[in-house]
């Protein structure tokens, strides 16, 4: 395996990342931009298309650095896996959604571990990137690898290291975000280290890759209790006439001890309404019940109702009903800035609206269409982001705080707006009414 690692301290090795997501084509971006030759894998056609044409799909990750990656001669995108044999290094970023019953699919992983299987040589690493549960490299991804025959470490390696991408974020990228990496056996490991140190800042090296795995899903199980607990103390202090907001303001002129984490309309992402679960899973087959996060789970996914519940009060109190009135949801995304609406908690609040015989629309210039997802298809298109748009609504719900939604100018004389993002203020030029939910 000397052969390997010197390829890669000399850049000479080849780099495949199987998934151009999210994760996979900004981290093929990084490892481009370090002088390594990337091939992005990837099972769907149009996406391979755009990329060799040097073009995004993600509005985060601009056209031009695509393009110039192409330039360069060093990075292609392919649908290709036959491709995977000119790789020293293989890189697996798949979705780990859950199934039905918030059981982990693995499907994905499976799949691409198989397809790398039979195309598996001596000498080549490979590192699974997908977040899931504590022992799935090892004891999924490594049996499958090795039916071809080959054996870990003696012909291959194998390692887990977790993203830790935050689409939209200006202060941190894929680079200069520490990678944390840990191998199926030490050897693993060493290689694993070495690829990630040729092409990002720092590299954390962990004693395996359970640890590894685990270190992913403690960082978002944290998050998604921590906004569990602001979530359910909105609510309690709504209910005392106290402005959360304001409370956490106070709160982070602490300089210790006290992290502010924000109140809102419900989970959203790829990762944190759904990682918790894959450890909640596994954790039951070891006879564990993880409480915590299954209580911050049941506060997060009541927050959409919670909402709803907020604006037929607030419309109440103006003497409409939620039946027959007129709402316009601002905002598809999960978060602010980004077009990714994938679990976004918007959904969830445009159908329960509907279902109470509301009359919904939606404002997301992320979005001029809403695309059918996997468990929603609402069927809208979105309207234009202007006042005189805005001032014909019963009410509004800002779920999303996107820049374009920050104008005060468009908020004049609406009769009614719903805040979860608390970006809209009172006063002689903003809505009749303001009510934070
Ligand atoms: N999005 C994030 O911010 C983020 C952050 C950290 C970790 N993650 C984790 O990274 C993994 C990937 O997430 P993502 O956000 O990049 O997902 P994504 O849906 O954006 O990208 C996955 C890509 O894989 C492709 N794909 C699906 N099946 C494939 C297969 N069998 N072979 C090749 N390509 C296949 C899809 O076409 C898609 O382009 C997940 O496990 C997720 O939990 C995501």
């Amino acid at each position: 395996m000397s052969t390997l690692i010197e390829r890669i301290r000399s850049h000479a090795a080849v780099v495949g990342i199987i998934g151009q997501g999210y994760v996979g084509l900004p981290l093929a971006l990084v490892f481009e931009a370090a002088g390594f030759r990337v091939h992005g894998f990837d099972v769907d056609p149009t996406k391979v298309q755009a990329l060799n044409q040097g073009k995004s799909y993600i509005k985060h990750i601009g056209s031009e650095r695509i393009g110039a990656a192409v330039q360069r001669g060093r990075f292609t995108a392919t649908t290709d896996f036959d491709r995977l044999r000119d790789c020293d290094v293989i890189l697996i970023c798949v979705p780990t959604p859950l199934g039905r019953h918030r059981e982990p699919d693995l499907s994905f992983i499976q799949r691409t571990a198989h397809a790398i299987a039979t195309r598996l040589r001596p000498g080549q690493l490979v590192v699974l990137e997908s977040t899931t549960y504590p022992g799935t490299t090892e004891e999924e991804v490594q049996p499958i690898l090795e039916t071809a025959g080959l054996r870990c470490p003696e012909d291959f390696l194998l390692a887990f290291s977790p993203e830790r991408e935050d689409p939209g974020n200006s202060r941190f990228n894929t680079k200069t975000i520490p990678k944390v990496v840990g191998g199926v056996n030490p050897a693993s490991t060493e290689a694993a280290v070495a690829l990630y140190a040729a092409a990002v800042d720092q590299v954390v090296p962990v004693s395996s890759a359970r640890v590894a795995e685990s270190c992913k899903l403690l960082e978002n199980v944290y998050r998604s209790i921590n906004i569990a607990l602001v979530n359910e103390l909105k609510m309690t202090f709504d209910r005392m006439g106290i402005d959360i907001w304001e409370v956490i303001e106070a709160a982070k002129t602490k300089p210790f001890g006290f992290t502010a984490f924000s109140p809102g309309p419900g989970l959203g992402g790829h990762c944190i309404p759904l990682d918790p679960f894959y450890l909640a899973w596994k954790a039951a087959e070891h006879g564990i019940w993880t409480r915590f996060i299954e209580l911050a789970g049941e506060i997060n996914t009541a927050m959409p109702r919670w909402v709803t519940d907020k604006v037929m009060h607030a419309l109440n109190a103006d003497g409409k009903s939620l039946r027959g009135a007129r709402i316009l949801v601002l905002g598809l995304s999960y978060k602010e800035n980004i077009d990714d609406d994938r679990e976004s908690p918007s959904y969830e609040i445009i159908e329960l609206l509907q279902e109470a015989g509301a009359q919904v629309d939606y404002c997301d210039p992320y979005f001029p269409l809403a695309r059918p997802g996997r468990k929603h298809d609402i069927g809208l298109r979105s309207v234009p982001c202007t006042a005189e748009v805005f001032g014909t609504y019963d009410a509004l719900v800002v779920a999303t705080p996107h820049a374009q939604f920050k104008d005060p100018a468009l908020y004049r004389g609406v009769p009614l707006v719903v805040d979860t993002r608390n970006i809209v203020r009172e006063g002689p030029e903003g809505p009749k009414r303001l009510v934070k939910a």
